[in-house]
């Protein structure tokens, strides 16, 4: 437990770290990588390049900080940051070196502000908040391994399936290269997956939604190709598409993630999704009880780079009360005569405020961020409850009210 001074110290504090938040988490993330490179197996060098993970670090120092006397508050968030850190492999070891370069960029930014009494403050609050970390993470290891054909932490699987679905994204069927059993996931979960790249100095590892119901032979993936007017490429997404193939073998993590699909209710459900953020939608869609009320909104350029639209159509037939609303941005004329879509545009306030949806619906958002934000933006102005809306990022979590959101 902190004392009162600690805990004083650490709350008139948290505003000027705030403010200098990402500054402390940029020296921080220097000086870590210089003296433990061997974590650049562990974090994902781009997130770095681009700023987002400074972000997500610097808002839970912050918000620590504030609760810092009453941390159960934090507990949903620290639970999905948890599942992050042990699909990620985060081990109860890494703390005080996190810990040890977090105090050392704090003393660097603030220079003289940074007295003793604050960096004391600072390093007991820090050990309190890793231990909460330490905590949940050991329950979800446990778990996780002990469950029935259960695994600890990077198993081998095979590639038995490779299959396009549209023009970028393309799915991987995996199997455990020792033929073993897969546990169930909840459907909304991802995997880690880690791939050793030729010419790449470490390991690099991202996680994958699972795409397909959870079915005990195997989990699927389906990975967007992040090449389109983007530079650089990305590098696993376009490892994975041209030099991943039948037969070749990768590592994985045991499913995580708490946006999951909440079962044994009869509330209805909305699964919105942009783009790529389909895959955890379409778990959901096919993991639906038969009778369940579903509408699933899927946004998508155009039919080009549309994925799934056979496998929704067919997952529909198995419901009694589901539809799908295809949303096509720039439509093409193909798109048009086959009638592959149901509206023209863009997913607006209008739009979701005609799907009628009840207030104890369950919404479940995926997209790119600024797809996210707009939806969102237009749920709350809509007037549906906060603790009804649920969303993942396809990258470090971000406040969406914050501008590096749409980044
Ligand atoms: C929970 C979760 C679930 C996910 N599910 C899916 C899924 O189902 N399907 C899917 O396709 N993806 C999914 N993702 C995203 C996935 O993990 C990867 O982020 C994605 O595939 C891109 O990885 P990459 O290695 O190809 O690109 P990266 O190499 O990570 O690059 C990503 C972006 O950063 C840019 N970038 C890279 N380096 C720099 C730099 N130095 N400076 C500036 N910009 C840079 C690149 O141009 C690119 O646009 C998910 C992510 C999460 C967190
Ligand atoms: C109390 C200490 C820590 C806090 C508050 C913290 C906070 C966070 C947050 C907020 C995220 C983003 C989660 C998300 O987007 O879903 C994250 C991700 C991550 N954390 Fe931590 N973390 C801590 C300790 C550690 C440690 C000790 C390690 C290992 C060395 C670590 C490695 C990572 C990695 C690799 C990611 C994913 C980054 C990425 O993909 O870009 N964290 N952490």
């Amino acid at each position: 437990m902190l004392d009162q001074k600690t805990i004083q110290i650490v709350k008139a504090t948290a505003p000027v770290l705030a403010d200098k938040g990402v500054q402390i988490t940029t020296c921080f993330y220097k000086n870590l990588f210089e003296n433990h490179p061997e974590l650049l197996n562990i974090f994902n060098h781009a997130n770095q390049s681009k700023g987002r993970q400074q972000t997500a670090l610097a808002n839970t120092v912050y918000a620590a900080a504030t609760y810092i006397d009453q941390l159960e508050i934090l507990l949903p968030a620290v639970k999905q940051i948890a599942q992050k850190h042990r699909s990620l492999q985060v081990k109860p070891e890494h703390y005080p070196i996190v810990g040890k370069y977090l105090l050392l960029a704090i003393k660097e930014v603030l220079g003289d502000a940074a007295t003793e009494d604050i960096l004391e403050a600072w390093g007991e609050a820090y050990g309190v908040i890793a231990q909460v970390f330490i905590d949940v993470e050991k329950e979800m290891y446990h778990e996780v391994e002990n469950q029935k054909n259960g695994w600890l932490d990077y198993k081998s699987f095979e590639v038995v399936k490779k299959e396009t679905e549209s023009s970028v994204i393309t799915s991987f069927y995996l199997k455990p290269s020792d033929g073993s059993k897969l546990p169930p996931y909840s459907a909304g979960q991802y995997i880690t997956v880690r791939l050793s790249i030729p010419g790449e100095t470490y390991l690099v590892n991202r996680q994958y939604s699972l795409s397909d119901a959870s079915n005990g032979d195997y989990y699927r993936i389906s990975v967007k190709k992040e090449a389109e007017l983007q530079q650089p490429e990305g590098k696993a997404s376009n490892y994975l598409h041209d030099h991943v193939n039948v037969g070749d073998v990768i590592e994985i993590t045991a499913p995580a993630g708490e946006f999951t699909l909440q079962t044994g209710t009869n509330a209805p459900v909305y699964l919105i999704s942009g783009g790529v953020g389909i895959t955890p939608l379409l778990s959901m869609l096919k993991t639906a009880a038969p009778t369940q009320q579903v509408t699933f909104v899927h946004a998508s350029r155009n039919g080009t780079v549309h994925a799934f639209n056979e496998e929704v159509e067919k997952a529909l037939i198995e419901k009694s009360n589901a539809k799908a609303i295809f949303v096509y941005e720039t439509p093409e004329e193909e798109d048009r005569k086959k009638e592959k879509f149901h509206h023209e545009g863009y997913i607006t306030e209008e739009f979701l405020k005609n799907l009628n949806i009840e207030s104890n619906a369950l919404v479940y958002v995926c997209g790119p961020a600024p797809f996210m934000k707009a939806i969102i933006g237009h749920l709350e102005n809509i007037g549906l409850p906060a603790d009804r809306i649920h969303y993942e990022f396809f990258g470090p979590a971000m406040d969406l009210k914050q501008k590096q959101a749409i980044n």
